[in-house]
């Protein structure tokens, strides 16, 4: 996050929603993944959140007024709208949607939007009914159809006691959306690229099963490096700890046997197919459907082998197709990860050392090693999961133009 967000320009236009103060988070995160935030507070705005508050987050002054005397030009109305790389409106109310759809120019905000060329993505928040209110909705579309980006709205309990449509989507999720938009780099536009990510759980009776550590990190990591440099990114994933970026299509399954599944037909029409999930090599040949009692003896279970998902695809690889693979070894890391490229017919296998404190299931860091079909080894330094993502993406991109 922070290589993508660093000294990127970002306006945040924060407008008179009861969740003006999850206002506050975002303008954090994106402050502390290095983003330059100008907050800017509409006259509703402010009478629900204060901006000292937003000035000591940010470390800027805020915007407030149209005519506020000029203390430095920087801060000067064109100038801002200029330098930004993105316009964030979160909260945005039904009133900014539609001063902003008919380009009514009446404050700070809605006059530099007309100024600006940077993309522009809203957070809307509000009633249900205001939500789904079809003056609301045909703004909206109309904005989409201007090329305006929307994250959100979420359903859930209102300020105003209902439940529905217009709860402010997760603040976390208004910054991943900010990725993609604030990206320097566009070297995957058009690419689309299919993963698997996460663990898998193998069922042996309706209350236990069988599973690895996968957190599902270095899944998200790629996902997210993939979003942020233009790709098209959809990820099977098994049970996870961590959730996968906005903008990835998210399918969830369970099994190795599902993931298979939906990965047969998905990967028919990709360019790029990456295997980060650690599936279960192995089943129970027959899970119990009701929960197995203790009986005092030993318990046997007999397992059997699962598909090879990344096996499957590499079966019937398309010419041009790239296919990414992992190993996870805790023993003769180079010499079997290159046995697993070529048996799996791979153009790239990430090797991975899994038995270490820094490196492998659940860690931030990873200790890998990127081998290539041509033979070409990098062998990296511990490094955070993200930037061993970059890394893999640099090997994507390198292969597709080889290709
Ligand atoms: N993989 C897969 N389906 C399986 C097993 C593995 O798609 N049933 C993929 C993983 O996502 C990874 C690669 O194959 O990209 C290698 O996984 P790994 O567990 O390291 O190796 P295995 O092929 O399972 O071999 P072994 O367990 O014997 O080392």
């Amino acid at each position: 996050m922070k290589r993508i967000f660093s000294n990127r320009e970002i306006v945040l236009g924060v407008t008179g929603s009861i969740a003006a103060y999850k206002a506050c988070e975002i303008a954090s995160r994106l402050t502390e993944y290095g983003a330059n935030v100008t907050p800017v507070l509409t006259k509703s705005a402010c009478e629900l959140v204060g901006s000292a508050t937003f000035e000591a987050i940010c470390g800027r002054a805020a915007i407030t007024h149209m005519f506020a005397p000029l203390q430095n030009p920087d801060v000067e109305h064109i100038a801002v709208a200029q330098r930004a790389h993105l316009y964030l409106i979160a909260p945005a109310t039904a009133n900014f949607i539609a001063r902003a759809t008919h380009g009514i120019a009446d404050d700070w905000l809605t006059t530099t939007l007309l100024a600006t060329r940077a993309p522009i993505l809203i957070a809307p928040a509000m009633n249900t009914n205001m939500y789904e209110h079809p003056a609301t909705q045909e703004n909206m579309q109309t904005l989409r159809r201007r090329g305006v980006y929307f994250v959100g709205p979420d359903s859930g309990r209102l300020a105003c006691k209902t439940i529905g449509p217009g709860r402010l989507i997760d603040p976390m999720k208004i910054v991943e959306a900010c990725v993609p938009l604030v990206s320097e780099r566009h070297d995957l536009k058009n690419v689309r690229i299919v993963m698997t990510s996460g663990g898998t759980h193998e069922p042996i009776d309706p209350v236990r099963y069988i599973g690895n550590r996968s957190s599902g990190k270095m899944g998200r990591a790629l996902a997210l490096e993939a979003i942020a440099r233009g790709a098209s990114v959809t990820v099977v994933t098994g049970p996870s700890e961590v959730a996968m970026p906005e903008g990835a299509l998210a399918i969830p399954v369970e099994t190795a046997a599902q993931m298979a599944e939906a990965v047969v037909n998905l990967a028919q029409d990709a360019d790029v197919f990456i295997g980060a999930a650690a599936v279960a090599d192995y089943r129970v040949e027959t899970p119990s459907n009701s929960k197995k009692k203790k009986s005092g003896k030993k318990l046997d279970l007999t397992l059997v082998e699962n598909p090879d998902v990344l096996g499957l695809v590499g079966a019937v690889k398309r010419a041009k197709q790239i296919l990414v693979g992992f190993a996870a070894e805790t023993d003769d890391l180079l010499a079997n990860a290159a046995l697993k490229l070529k048996k799996k017919q791979l153009d790239l296998i990430i090797a991975n050392e899994v038995n270490t404190d820094v490196s492998g299931f659940g860690k931030d860091t990873s200790k890998a090693a990127l081998i290539g079909r041509d033979g070409k080894v990098d062998d990296l330094p511990l490094l955070t999961k993200e930037e061993v993502a970059e890394r893999i993406m640099d090997r994507v991109v390198a292969l597709i133009h080889a290709a």
